[in-house]
């Protein structure tokens, strides 16, 4: 590992560029082993460069893994010795500030496991070229601040009906040999990293969304033929996502078609490419039949997140890869409040924060730690994070909720504007919130350059005589690698007080109920007048800011809250705080040896929730969830595993058992035979029925897994049937799980999506998903090592969503995911740096766990020649 080590690339260092390409025009002769690139680039001295003083530098153009050919200037072929190929490239002698550049390369689809680049999925050519991909497929300046016009030639055999690229298409035809022609023009310059290419045997369906400025655009979609039936809901979703732009953004789509393509071999979940999105199939098809609510809101979201993208990425888009956040934070920020206006703006935003507390926060707290904005990095595929897209997202509300909608409608105009056509920065997004308002944003900016979560330490107390009520609010970043000392933020923290008959208190003469307190100093008092009682505050409502707040609450005052709080967000986390009280309580008894104690407290906070009638059934789905044995870990300074499966499987039961006669009501109440349809309403009845019917089957009770068997023999959705095989599978005997797993396999067996479903439904169970079992469904021949989407819902399944049986006290699941991970090293980096995360906290475990873990670690660092992907994962994990 110590020779030959990955560089590391520095925020400070950025230069612009010397040379920028006016013009891009490629051609592409695709066969699997042997694709011929032609590119031909208009190439021009950048006036904006360092002029410096010995005339026209060198032009260096990325390419890695190419056959160079040939190259060309100005028609004429260049003698070897005015170029040179290293590794990463070719550096060019110039001799005039503007020319033409010829360069033609070969490169091998079929054998790229890695999927950037070109590549072959199913037999389809398709690409993927964020952030560095584009340097697999010829030779450029790969730098998202070189944007050009590209124009591209795709030639194919008969075979391959429909060839596929960015714009319009502008010729077609056939060649003298037969084969098949097009030519497609982006009439938008933009940077490499959204170039795309798709030839395959396609099919497509069709549609057509009339902007508000009146013009038609045509919408296609294109899968195998296989799945034709299974784009309705992307396409619905597309349009209400088009919709939603012009109305809450002002943003017209600007070509006269979109189109979005289905590949089953993705890496990530989709990509936003101009004018041709392309998707990993798991995140576009869907039928009710095939899909799970769960898919179908996914699919609603990353449709909406990659349309979005098309102005806040690619009409706007990011100067380098630093501002990764630029482009990813604003648009997650985007698409979520999109969801929360299709559905339930409280479930979403649950779900979210959820994601944040659980992931985020540990990735903040690793080794891997980076702010919103990172300084350096050596390989970029591993900033793709949850700080850069999730954590963004919030700085971005943040913004919102401190401007407020109007003022931040005036500054993403502005900032739209401004920037229309350039590769711009952070930087340049909170100037244009800040100049369309008159607003001073200079301390929050602290949040794109500071690593951490911070932690808000809040008390209180009411003086009955003045009738004031204090809030004493102290914030704390913690250190993070190579990051000390950590400045003040500005944090919004939004806030009500209740008084005893669980009502808001007005907290000033205009009678508002809710604040915005904007906290600045390390520690500050917030004072609230004219209070006449003594109230209980409720904090962060809708989760404000991404921090860990801290203040003392009662169980009886949590109780208080989840029966009051007209802040749904709020009523959930007091259940969250319930829950966490007692499960934190039950580590400490089951590590002292003692009998457990049952969470009395809880069981009574949820019997009311479960009760409650007048709740939203999505939203009551949510307040009964115990938190993740992953949530939990996150929450603890040592980690003791075994506790934390003994703890929550302990309180889950004393739930089930005590409320059983109330699930059961609940469940026969929400079971009702109505054909399926995705909307809110009925996703929320479905969550809210299959929440109760896994707490009924963990009674093991052959009464409620009856029911489990009846609703998944009755196959109405997929919704009904994964959950039914999933409680069967968690609480039922061994052989009954079995034949049912099989015979759902043999039912759906020809459905990728499904058998990923299924997959993951046995990996993560913490009774079923033993690593025998794993290894075992490693060796299935539907299983491919090739496939990301099998990999994550097997060996990611496994590693990431099953504490119990990845824990096991002997260390087999690390070793176990130690060697998948090399394996997976030599076909897929980006897979495979992924799939280590695990094994990168190992610090936070208790020394025994710790030092398997690490040990782990330590035979893939040794283990030689590691990709740059996963190198710097594990070296940093290890320092
Ligand atoms: N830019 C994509 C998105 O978030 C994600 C992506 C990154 C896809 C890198 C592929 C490769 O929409
Ligand atoms: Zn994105």
């Amino acid at each position: 590992m110590k020779d030959n080590q990955p560089r590391t690339i520095y925020l400070k260092d950025y230069k612009v560029p010397d040379y920028l390409i006016d013009h891009t025009e490629l051609t592409f002769d695709l066969d699997p082993q042997a694709t011929l690139v032609k590119s031909r680039l208009k190439v021009r001295r950048n006036p904006a460069a360092d002029p410096g003083d010995s005339g026209l530098p060198a032009l260096w153009l990325d390419g890695v893994d190419l056959e160079l050919l040939s190259v060309s200037i100005n028609g004429k072929l260049l003698p070897a010795q005015r170029y040179q190929e290293m590794t990463g490239g070719l550096l060019l002698a110039v001799e005039t500030p503007e020319f033409e550049l010829e360069v033609q390369n070969r490169i091998a689809p079929e054998s790229n496991t890695s999927l950037e680049g070109l590549y072959l999925s199913n037999g389809m050519y398709c690409t993927q070229c964020e952030a560095e991909g584009f340097r697999k497929i010829t030779f450029y300046p790969d730098r998202p601040d070189v944007m050009s016009i590209f124009t591209t030639t795709i030639v194919a055999p008969a075979s391959y009906p429909v060839l596929l690229s960015n714009g319009n298409k502008i010729d077609s035809g056939t060649t003298q040999d037969g084969r098949l022609r097009v030519t497609w023009e982006d009439p938008f310059a933009k940077p490499a990293y959204l170039f795309a290419l798709v030839a395959g045997d396609l099919q497509y369906v069709e549609d057509t969304f009339t902007t508000s400025s009146g013009r038609e655009v045509k919408l296609q979609l294109f899968t195998e033929a296989r799945n034709i039936r299974k784009c309705e809901h992307a396409m619905v979703s597309l349009k209400h996502a088009m919709r939603w732009d012009e109305e809450v953004y002002g943003r017209e789509y600007d070509l006269d078609i979109f189109m979005i393509v289905a590949v089953d071999h993705f890496n990530m979940g989709a990509m936003e490419n101009k004018g041709l999105n392309i998707f990993n199939s798991a995140c576009v098809l869907a039928s009710p039949e095939t899909a799970t609510d769960a898919a179908f809101q996914r699919i609603e979201s990353i449709v909406a997140h990659e349309y979005f993208h098309n102005w806040s990425g690619n009409r706007v888009t990011c100067r380098d890869w630093f501002q990764l956040s630029l482009k990813e934070g604003f648009t997650v920020f985007r698409d979520a409040e999109f969801s929360a206006d299709m559905n339930s703006r409280a479930v979403k935003r649950i779900e979210d924060v959820t994601v944040l507390r659980t992931a985020q926060f540990a990735e903040d707290g690793g080794p891997m730690s980076h702010p919103v904005r990172p300084d350096s990095y050596m390989e970029i595929s591993n900033f793709y994070t949850l700080t850069v897209y999730e954590k963004g997202a919030e700085v971005v509300r943040m913004i919102h909720t401190i401007l407020g909608p109007e003022a931040f409608r005036r500054g993403s105009d502005l900032y739209f504007e401004r920037h229309d056509g350039c590769a711009v920065t952070c930087e340049d997004f909170v100037v244009a919130m800040e100049d369309a308002n008159d607003a001073d944003l200079k301390q929050f900016r602290r949040w794109y350059s500071q690593a951490g979560t911070p932690v808000l330490d809040v008390e209180d107390r009411y003086d009955e005589d003045k009738g004031e009520y204090t809030l004493k609010i102290r914030q704390h970043t913690p250190d993070t690698p190579g990051q000390k000392d950590k400045l003040p933020l500005c944090i919004p923290v939004t806030t009500a007080l209740l008084g005893a008959d669980g009502k808001e208190l007005p907290l000033n003469q205009a009678g508002a109920t809710e604040t915005t307190l904007l906290l600045t100093e390390a520690c500050q008092e917030f004072v609230f007048g004219n209070i006449k009682e003594r109230p209980l505050p409720s904090l962060l409502r809708g989760f404000s800011a991404p921090v860990k707040l801290r203040y003392d609450y009662r169980d009886h005052q949590l109780q208080f809250l989840m029966r009051h709080d007209s802040d749904e967000f709020n009523r959930w986390d007091a259940g969250q705080r319930l829950a966490l009280n007692a499960l934190a309580a039950l580590q400490v008894q089951f590590r002292a040896g003692e009998a457990l104690r049952t969470p009395d407290a809880l069981i009574a906070g949820y019997a009311s929730v479960l009760g409650n009638g007048a709740l939203d059934p999505a939203l009551v789905a949510k307040m009964l969830a115990l938190p993740s044995a992953q949530e939990l870990a996150e929450q603890e300074g040592e980690i003791h595993a075994a506790a934390i499966i003994a703890a929550r499987e302990f309180v889950r039961n004393a739930i089930a058992d005590a409320l059983k006669p109330e699930f059961l009501a609940r469940y026969r109440q929400l079971d009702q035979r109505t054909p399926y349809s995705a909307e809110a309403a009925d996703i929320a009845r479905r969550s809210l029925k299959n929440t109760c019917l896994a707490y009924l089957c963990a009674t093991m009770d052959d009464d409620a897994l009856d029911l489990a068997r009846s609703q998944l023999a009755r196959g109405e959705n997929m919704t009904d049937s994964a959950s039914a095989l999933g409680a069967l599978v968690e609480f039922g005997p061994v052989e009954d799980a079995e034949q049912h797993l099989e015979s759902f396999y043999q039912q759906w067996q020809q459905d990728t999506q499904v058998v990923e479903t299924w997959f993951g439904l046995q990996s993560t169970s913490a009774s079923y998903g033993t690593l025998e079992r794993v290894q075992q469904l490693l060796g299935h021949s539907a299983f491919e090592l090739t496939n990301p989407n099998k990999v994550r819902a097997v060996i990611g399944g496994f590693a990431m969503r099953n504490f119990k049986q990845f824990h096991k006290e002997d260390g087999s699941g690390y070793e176990f995911l130690s060697d998948q991970v090399i394996a997976l090293d030599k076909l897929n980096p980006q897979i495979a740096a992924r799939l280590v995360t695990p094994l990168t906290r190992w610090k936070k475990y208790a020394a025994s766990d710790a030092g398997l873990i690490k040990s782990a670690l330590q035979r893939i660092a040794e283990c030689g020649s590691l990709s740059r992907d996963l190198f710097e994962v594990v070296s940093k994990s290890l320092s």
